[in-house]
């Protein structure tokens, strides 16, 4: 039985349901040598069609070996019953971001991570979302003025403008609304620079080469390392002027200088620092693929597009959305829910065993690593119903029951599952809404959308939009 199957009688009972694209999948199994160029350019085309409906799979690369869990049982095993030793991770992940976080509780792992852990997830957590709905809603609210000056029939590129738009509200939630355009828009410049010349993929990491050995992006990343790093030290010294205070006193960064870890110290200057700069970059190009992705779907999917604005219509009309209204916009947070399942931006999950240990009745060694993928996970047709089909219906529990936790992953699961997945479902949702109510999006004629891992899921490097007033 799997998680939906009810769903089958609504889809071929005739429901129209839109198939979004997804990148070609081989037969069957290739080598090392030609898995080798597809791991650089895109990581979801290693995958073959077996791979989505395997269970558990081992590969050796050298001396390492990749462990691939595909249920939610292993998933289960994996991240909870040997959380300790699934909790580094990957040597590929460290080398992308060390420069940039340094020791950020996103790569961090042991004591140093559940300290940060304790200081930083409080300060996104569900529970203060509403003090920063309003920010949200007014950055929104400024971009669809921005869009009002446009056309009928003008094109956008709408992975940019998501991409800035969850910039601008990060960036304003983290470091202070009232810090001025100038330190924002050096921020994202910095960001965009540092995305567009590291290397997530690390061939040299994956192979087992030490971090001291020279990697040539490496002279491509010091320039933007300096421009953030220069920023965020500014806007500590701005929060350190007592006269300046109020800049922040709203913001993300105060709450930072005021919190403890578990033995009742203080963050350094340092910590501040890295802690800002892993709140701003983890929550900034998840959501803004999320929108991209969902603006794709909704262009591609009439029927679920009439009832979102059926929803719009009769939860909000015709004024402004705000955080009381996102309880009851459910079949948006369906179509949000669907999307994630179908391009979680986080596509692969991989950890490093920092010990020797058991998993599936066969051994691993300290350094092997674990590879848990939303994406195979989310489109296992033994786990999801019509695996590849956008049917938001599915996460409504009138219609089918609730996914198991463990099958549906895209702010991942166990101790290290995303503290802000309530501000990120709570920004996706007021954004969807409060756009849609003024503007309608299609997908630029001929253009191919293809779906690409780098740092994260992405639609390409663009996505061309046509606008239309509503
Ligand atoms: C749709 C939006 C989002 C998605 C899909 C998402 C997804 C994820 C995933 C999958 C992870 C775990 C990564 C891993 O274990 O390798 C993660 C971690 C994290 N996320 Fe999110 N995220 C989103 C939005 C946000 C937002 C808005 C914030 C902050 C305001 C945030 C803060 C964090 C932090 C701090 C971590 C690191 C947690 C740790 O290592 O303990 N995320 N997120």
């Amino acid at each position: 039985m799997k998680l939906d199957d009810n769903l089958v009688l609504e889809i071929e009972g005739g429901v129209q349901s839109y198939i979004p694209p997804f990148p070609k999948r081989a037969k069957s199994q290739r080598s090392l040598l030609e898995l080798l160029p597809l791991y650089r350019s895109n990581l979801l085309s290693i995958f073959d069609e077996n791979d989505y409906k395997r269970r558990y799979g081992r590969l050796r690369i050298l001396c390492r070996e990749l462990i691939l869990c595909n249920t939610p049982d292993l998933v289960q095993e994996a991240f909870i019953t040997q959380h300790e030793i699934f909790q580094q991770k990957t040597a590929q992940m460290e080398q992308a971001l060390k420069p940039l976080l340094d020791d950020g509780l996103f790569i961090s792992y042991g004591e140093l991570w559940k300290t940060r852990r304790a200081a930083v997830a409080p300060i996104v957590h569900a529970n203060k979302v509403s003090n920063f709905a309003p920010i949200m809603c007014e950055t929104i609210q400024e971009w669809g003025d921005s869009w009002c000056k446009r056309k009928n029939g003008d094109e956008i590129d709408i992975l940019f403008e998501m991409a800035e738009l969850t910039a601008e509200i990060i960036s304003r939630t983290v470091f202070g609304h009232k810090l001025g355009r100038q330190y924002t828009s050096e921020i994202v410049a910095g960001f965009k620079e540092y995305q567009e010349n590291v290397h997530q993929t690390d061939l040299l990491s994956m192979f087992g080469f030490p971090d001291w050995f020279p990697r040539v992006y490496r002279g491509r990343i010091r320039k933007p390392l300096k421009r953030i790093h220069t920023v965020v030290d500014s806007i500590i010294e701005i929060h350190e002027q007592n006269n300046l205070k109020n800049i922040c006193s709203d913001a993300m960064i105060a709450r930072l200088f005021e919190a403890k870890s578990e033995d009742g110290r203080y963050l350094t200057r340092k910590a501040i620092r890295n802690e800002a700069i892993v709140i701003f970059m983890a929550g900034h190009e998840t959501t803004a693929n999320t929108l991209a992705w969902t603006w794709l779907n909704l262009s591609k999917s009439p029927r679920v597009l009439k009832k979102l604005y059926d929803e719009i219509e009769n939860v909000i009309g015709n004024r402004p959305p705000t955080f009381e209204d996102v309880s009851k916009l459910s079949y948006t947070r369906y179509i949000i829910e669907e999307t994630l399942r179908l391009y979680p931006p986080v596509p692969i999950l991989s950890r490093r065993a920092i010990r020797n240990g058991v998993l599936e009745g066969e051994s691993y060694r300290k350094g092997d690593i674990l590879m848990v993928s939303p994406w195979l996970l989310h489109r296992n047709p033994n786990v999801w119903s019509h695996s590849d089909s956008f049917f938001p219906e599915r996460f409504d529990p009138n219609i089918a029951p609730k996914p198991n936790k463990y099958a549906y992953l895209p702010f991942a699961i166990g101790p290290r599952i995303c503290p802000g997945l309530a501000f990120g479902m709570t920004e996706t949702i007021l954004t969807i809404v409060t756009l849609a109510q003024r503007f309608e999006l299609s997908l630029k004629a001929g253009h191919k959308v293809q779906a690409m891992s780098r740092l994260t899921l992405r639609p390409g490097n663009s996505l061309p939009m046509l606008l239309r007033h509503r």
